[in-house]
């Protein structure tokens, strides 16, 4: 496990742009998997620049999301969608055709997690960029998920509901129900990058860096991972000294 830890949040998301962009010029078509939220914000933002400026090509990547709600539509803001497109995808050249999102709007969700780890099988993801929440969880995997577990449909914690209620006008319309690809399918991945950013991410952070694996803290599961970055808004580092 390798840990950059930064100054402060613009600081984070250069480092996290330049890992990308690093990647993407030793492999053009690589394959990334985002995440959304608002710790890698400014990392699409720093992306974006870095796009303007014609010092990145995001023409052959092939992207996949971490996660998305269900029962939303796809326009609805609060949609991985909406925030993919309008955060990202609309300002860069990436080839829509190579973008695989979650359907929030499925009627056959089983169908739909199924085809999405087919995908990944027949195109294994290069690059996983991650957040972590307060309760550790990564994606929608939520405590006690299972270290093997791979895209599914899961019930949104209480805890994760009533956080992110503060993107919906009322905390009655927080879907109750998302799908995530699944720690096992994180742990597949070639490399990682976690970011985190916030003093109340430090519990999670501590834990992935000095406690076992626990099925309590889903981040801690990375600690399996032989290819992971850790870059920390030094608010979520302190407890690491
Ligand atoms: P945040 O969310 O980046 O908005 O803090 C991270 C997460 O809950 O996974």
């Amino acid at each position: 496990m390798l840990i950059i830890e930064t100054s402060n949040y613009t600081e984070l998301s250069k480092r996290a742009a330049n890992l990308v962009i690093d990647e993407i010029s030793k492999k053009p078509n690589l394959r990334i998997c985002f995440a959304t939220g608002k710790t890698p914000f400014g990392m699409y933002e720093e992306l974006i620049k870095t796009y303007k400026k014609k010092k990145v090509d995001f023409s052959k990547i092939i992207s996949f999301n971490l996660d998305e709600y269900l029962g939303i539509k796809k326009e609805n803001k609060n949609s991985y969608f909406y925030y993919m497109h309008e955060n990202f995808f609309n300002h860069i050249n990436i080839n829509k055709k190579n973008i695989n999102l979650l359907d929030s709007e499925t009627k056959d969700s089983k169908k739909e997690c199924l085809l999405y780890e087919r995908k990944i099988k027949e195109k294994p993801i290069d690059l996983m960029i991650l957040g972590v929440g307060v309760n550790g969880h990564i994606g929608f995997n939520e405590p006690f998920s299972s270290f093997n577990s791979k895209t599914r449909v899961i019930e949104l914690s209480d805890e994760t509901i009533k956080r992110n209620s503060k993107y919906f006008r009322n905390i009655q319309n927080v879907p109750k129900k998302a799908i995530t690809i699944g720690i096992g399918t994180v742990l597949n991945s070639k490399k990682i990058i976690l970011l985190a950013s916030g003093k109340d991410k430090s519990e999670a952070i501590k834990k992935l860096i000095k406690t076992k694996p626990d099925k309590s803290c889903p981040v801690t599961a990375l600690r399996k991972h032989d290819n992971l970055i850790v870059i920390l808004h030094k608010e979520a580092g302190r407890i690491i000294r």
